[in-house]
């Protein structure tokens, strides 16, 4: 199965795990789009969700499927659902290649049980070996934390693509990509997130279930 349909099949899988008028985190990307959209059909045919978007994105998935928008001030979601760009053999993750590890972290670690919905090119051996750490850094401190990262690994400020100039984050920062083999995921995270100036990084070591598809069959872990 190629990396699409896997995607499709993982989103479409997941949506079955959310109930009628159940309130949920809705991760960002490319797989949470098939979840949000197998919402939406359900939506036509008479049922309701509620959703903590994690992104401009996933507010954007949420508007067009008719998925009610709500905040964690109201509600904390039992279930978010969110995709990742690396997850090693523990299930650490790294996330935010879209650039929204900030919000994914304050709803996915906020929620009982956060499903992780990924295809089979995300599972590494160790993390760093094929994408970078993003971290959400203040504008003012971006140089204070590329020295301070430099000891650690490759630090690269994210460069827009339609813009001149660097990424802005949804919440108005600049993201800085750290090139860097994990060892310990935990304390990196913990160290990555004690620098000034630092919002959040995108390793992420809560206890979360994978849902990927393992010969052609959805594997939940
Ligand atoms: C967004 O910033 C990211 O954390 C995404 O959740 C992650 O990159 C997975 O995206 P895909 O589902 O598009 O691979």
């Amino acid at each position: 199965m190629n990396k699409e349909k896997q995607k499709e099949e993982i989103g479409k899988y997941a949506a079955q795990l959310i109930k009628d008028e159940e309130v949920i985190g809705l991760g960002t990307g490319s797989t949470v789009k098939y979840l949000a959209n197998a919402l939406g059909k359900r939506i036509e045919d008479g049922e309701k969700f509620y959703a903590v978007p994690t992104s401009y994105q996933s507010m954007q998935l949420c508007i067009n499927n008719k998925i009610n928008i709500v905040t964690l001030h109201e509600f904390t979601p039992e279930k978010a659902f969110d995709g990742a760009d690396e997850v090693d053999p523990s299930k650490n993750l790294i996330k935010g290649r879209g650039g929204a590890l900030t919000r994914e972290k304050i709803i996915g670690y906020s929620a009982k049980d956060f499903f992780v919905l990924i295809d089979d090119s995300k599972f590494v051996e160790q993390l760093g070996s094929k994408f970078p750490v993003p971290i959400e850094v203040l504008p003012l401190a971006y140089t204070s934390v590329i020295k301070r990262i430099s000891e650690i690994g490759n630090p690269i400020l994210r460069e827009a693509k339609a813009k001149d100039g660097p990424v802005i984050s949804d919440n108005g920062n600049f993201i800085i990509d750290l090139w860097v083999k994990i060892d310990n995921p935990k304390t990196r995270e913990v160290e990555l997130n004690n620098i000034p100036g630092t919002i959040e990084n995108g390793i992420f070591t809560r206890e979360c279930k994978t849902i990927s598809i393992v010969d052609d069959v959805i594997d939940v872990k």
